[in-house]
């Protein structure tokens, strides 16, 4: 019976000890589990006579209830121990700034606003979209488009070519998204009213050029369409797009080879500094060239020029930007400058629609 009393105040005395609750779960186990202690002595019972065996048990008993106990209230006490200690290193400090979500820190590029405006625009006046490979066929790029070899427009263009293949033909980097429209007229049954927005490569950089670069071109294609409705459609799209009354635009006859009559549309602006001011009369900037899409481009892609004529343009989607949002240099558009484009980027949260403004 000594023993016993030694056993259960040496057991209280370490669970009283125990400075975790690991600890503790050890103590229990071998004192109360399976193979723990106080089960060893109860096994020891039917060996024993039937009259001590009855006392010695109570007794047992009693030590597994008071170490139980023990158990129980020390293993409150420890959880109340470690929850205190989380809740005091685990505090948040609510005076701090809140750290913003990067919904709200980060910012659309000026070229991807500006290429949502014009989409959302024309896709109001019943434009769909169209799209073509950047990696392009010379017959897409200038053949078809009424630009036959050794036509001095192709040294205008600048052009990256890719190494010829051995059957004599090679790829450029499309010069101009006017490919498209060769794509869409092949693959596609008039009427048709489509835009392409994309990226468009010339070896050429200065302040205005960049050797990517970003344009959308339009093409509509029926049987009565005319003049007066292309220059109806840029006049809309012009006003839209600046949201200002008195945008200044000037038609001038041109020529490109894959439009008859042709022309190329400035917008005129000022400078106050560095900054681009749009309306009056001061300079211009062109930003587009467009026409009445040319017989022989008709012919190429299998459309009789006697039934169909329509219109083409093509918009320099940077230089829309640069007028609008007033930045004067197109380099700095690519410099990937995050300070840069912290002050003229756009919140991810800012979707341009006709009814909501652009
Ligand atoms: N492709 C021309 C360029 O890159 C722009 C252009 C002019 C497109 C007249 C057209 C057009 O569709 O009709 O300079």
């Amino acid at each position: 019976m000594a023993e016993l009393e030694t056993l259960e105040k040496e057991l209280i005395s370490s669970i009283k000890e125990a400075a975790d609750l690991k600890s503790l779960e050890e103590i229990r186990v071998g004192a109360v589990g399976k193979k723990g202690s106080i089960p060893a002595l109860m096994s020891g019972l039917g060996k024993m006579p039937p009259e001590e065996r009855k006392s010695f048990g109570q007794s047992v008993n009693k030590v597994k209830q008071a170490v139980t106990t023990e158990l129980e209230s020390r293993k409150a006490e420890l959880e109340r121990i470690a929850l205190n200690e989380r809740l005091e290193t685990e505090r948040e400090d609510v005076t701090l700034p809140m750290r913003q979500s990067p919904a709200l820190t980060g910012r659309i590029h000026p070229i991807s606003q500006v290429w949502e405006e014009i989409t959302e625009i024309f896709a109001d006046l019943g434009f769909s979209m169209a799209e073509g490979p950047h990696i392009e066929t010379d017959e897409n790029n200038f053949t078809k488009l009424n630009i036959p070899a050794e036509h001095p427009a192709r040294q205008e263009h600048d052009t990256f070519y890719f190494n010829e293949k051995e059957d004599g033909t090679r790829r450029v980097l499309r010069t101009h998204t006017s490919t498209v429209q060769v794509r869409v007229m092949e693959n596609e049954k008039p009427p048709l009213r489509i835009i392409a927005p994309g990226r468009v490569y010339r070896c050429d950089s200065d302040q205005t050029h960049t050797p990517m670069f970003h344009q959308v071109e339009g093409l509509v294609i029926d049987k009565d369409t005319h003049m007066g409705h292309l220059k109806w459609v840029l006049e809309e799209f012009c006003k839209t797009f600046f949201e200002v009354d008195d945008v200044t635009m000037r038609f001038r006859a041109s020529h490109f080879p894959f439009t008859e009559p042709s022309a190329e549309v400035d917008i005129g602006y000022s400078k106050k500094g560095d900054e681009m001011i749009i309306g009056g009369e001061e300079k211009w900037l062109e930003i587009l060239g467009c026409g009445m899409v040319h017989p022989n481009v008709l012919h190429n892609v299998g459309l009789d020029p006697e039934e169909y004529q329509g219109f083409a343009f093509g918009i320099g989607i940077d230089r829309l930007a640069m007028l609008k949002y007033g930045m004067s240099d197109l380099r700095a558009f690519f410099a990937g400058d995050s300070r840069w484009l912290k002050h003229y980027g756009f919140s991810p949260l800012h979707v341009p629609t006709i009814a909501g403004g652009l």
